[in-house]
């Protein structure tokens, strides 16, 4: 049916499970951010939800490491962290196989895109599924781009991937939600963790929220590690999404540096009028 409801948010660990070290108000205003982004995904309506997220070696590994790759089953289980580390309970979460595959043969007709039966989410969804949809009611469809282990699918592909999921987004009778979800300058798991680049998060939503489609295409890999760390490369999955609401107004709702969480935490959402 169409596209009614996009949205963009970080996936950072800490968010869940190091709650109680932030300073409680920049970490409430987060909270807050992300109850506005559940109430306007709730009132959206949506049938499904596609969250495109970033790999974290979860699923696929450097044996066989997909670009794109969308989740084809009914159910999908995770966290697969540690519920003591995440604060996250293991659970299971709908999907919709019908409509995976639909939306994967109809993505094969711009970009070649893996599709997996078996899934396991990790915290890159299960954090923003815990603010965004607490009662795990909504069939999720889970979308994955390698923003782990260069190389690294172009960013141009990022974008067409966007594009080519809008396409049958428009096309299927189904009311769809679309959720990009990285966090965007930040090392985890380096001895840098904790830094983050405010002034260059700042510029990239810029660019996104924008739709700057030529600005957003010119960051390099080598530009991007060294400005936003190699958990920068989760920049794609935003991408994505600038992709795919091309026409939209993007609006920031939050943005705040939080080093305990290790992230500039951002809330942001597409006005799809
Ligand atoms: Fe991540």
């Amino acid at each position: 049916m169409a596209l009614v409801f996009a949205g963009l948010c970080g996936h950072g660990p800490g968010f869940t499970g190091r709650a109680e070290l932030a300073d409680p108000e920049p970490r409430d205003a987060l909270y807050a951010g992300f109850e506005r982004l559940r109430l306007a995904l709730e009132d959206a309506k949506p049938d499904a939800l596609v969250v495109v997220a970033a790999e974290h070696f979860a699923n696929f590994f450097m044996d066989n490491m997909p670009a794109f790759a969308i989740g084809m089953a009914d159910s999908y289980e995770g966290p697969i962290e540690d519920p003591d580390w995440l604060k996250i309970e293991p659970t299971s979460v709908p999907g919709n196989k019908d409509l995976s595959r639909r939306i994967v043969s109809a993505v094969m007709q711009d970009v070649d895109v893996a599709y997996a039966e078996e899934w396991k989410f990790d915290h890159g969804i299960a954090v923003p599924l815990h603010f965004l949809t607490p009662r795990y009611d909504l069939p999720v469809v889970p979308a994955n781009i390698n923003c782990q282990g260069p190389p690294l699918p172009p960013l141009h592909r990022c974008w067409a991937f966007g594009e080519a999921l809008r396409r049958v987004i428009d096309a299927v009778p189904e009311r769809i939600a679309l959720l990009g979800t990285g966090g965007i300058s930040h090392w985890p798991a380096t001895p840098d963790s904790g830094k983050i680049n405010e002034a260059w998060d700042r510029e990239f939503l810029e660019r996104v929220l924008n739709h700057r489609r030529d600005e957003l295409l010119a960051y390099t890999d080598e530009d991007v590690y060294r400005d936003a760390g190699q958990g920068g490369f989760e920049m794609r999955t935003y991408v994505a999404v600038a992709g795919a609401t091309q026409g939209a107004e993007g609006e920031l709702w939050f943005y705040e540096p939080i080093p305990v969480f290790a992230v500039g935490a951002t809330i942001a959402a597409m006005n799809l009028g």
